[in-house]
C-alpha cells in the first residue's frame, strides 16, 4: 500500500470486480447497439478504460473536459466546457461516465447541455455515488459503489493531482492534508 495512504476503501479486486458487472448490465441494455462512452476527464480516464474493455455491445469512447468557473465556485453549478466533444451525438445512445457523483452539480450541466444535442438516449454510469451530497436530484442508472462522505483517493480521483494511478480506492492520511493546505 501507498505511504500516504491510511485505509483501502475499495480494493483492486472489488473494483474490478464490480466494474465486470457493470459491463454484464450495460451489455444486456444496449445488446447490438453502439453505445458511446463519454468519459469526464481526467478522474473517470481510468474507469472508462477498465469499463469500455468489459462491455461487449459495440463500443465508441469519447471525452469531455469540464471546469467549475473560479476557483471557489465549485458549488455554484456553473461550469465551463474546456474539451467538448469530436463528433456529433445526434441519433446516438450515449452513457456519460464519471469517476465520482458527488453534489451532482457537474453533472446536471453536462446531461442539460448534452440532451439539447438530441442523443437517441442519455445515461450515466458512475463508479462511485456520495447519494449524502447530492444537492441536486441526478437519475444514474448503473452506479458501481455508493460510499459515505470522506475524502478519497486513487483510481483516477486525485489530491493535487496525485494518486490517480492507484490501483484501489482510499482515504489519505491527515499528514498528507496538512502538507498542502
Ligand atoms: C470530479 C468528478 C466529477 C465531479 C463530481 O471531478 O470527476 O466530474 O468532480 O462532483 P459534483 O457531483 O459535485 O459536481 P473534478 O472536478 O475533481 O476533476 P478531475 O476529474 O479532473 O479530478
Amino acid at each position: 500500500m501507498d505511504a500516504d495512504i491510511d485505509r483501502i476503501v475499495l480494493t483492486e479486486e472489488q473494483i474490478q470486480g464490480r466494474i465486470r458487472e457493470l459491463g454484464e448490465a450495460i451489455s444486456r441494455d444496449y445488446g447490438d447497439e453502439p453505445v458511446l462512452l463519454i468519459a469526464v476527464l481526467r478522474g473517470a480516464a481510468l474507469f472508462v478504460a477498465d469499463l469500455s474493455r468489459a462491455i461487449s455491445s459495440p463500443v465508441e469512447i469519447d471525452f469531455m473536459a469540464v471546469s467549475s468557473y473560479g476557483s471557489s465556485t465549485k458549488s455554484s453549478g456553473v461550469v465551463r466546457i474546456i474539451k467538448d466533444l469530436d463528433e456529433s451525438i445526434e441519433g446516438r445512445h450515449v452513457l456519460v461516465v464519471e469517476d465520482i457523483l458527488d453534489t451532482g452539480l457537474t453533472l446536471k450541466y453536462l446531461l442539460k447541455n448534452l440532451s439539447s444535442r438530441s442523443p437517441a438516449s442519455l445515461e450515466v454510469c458512475t463508479l462511485l455515488s456520495k447519494e449524502g451530497k447530492r444537492r441536486v436530484p441526478i437519475t444514474c442508472k448503473y452506479v458501481g459503489f455508493e460510499i459515505p462522505d470522506e475524502f478519497v483517493v486513487g483510481y483516477g480521483l486525485d489530491f493535487v493531482e496525485r494518486y490517480r494511478n492507484l490501483p484501489y480506492i482510499g482515504v489519505l492520511r491527515s499528514q498528507v492534508h496538512a502538507e498542502h493546505p
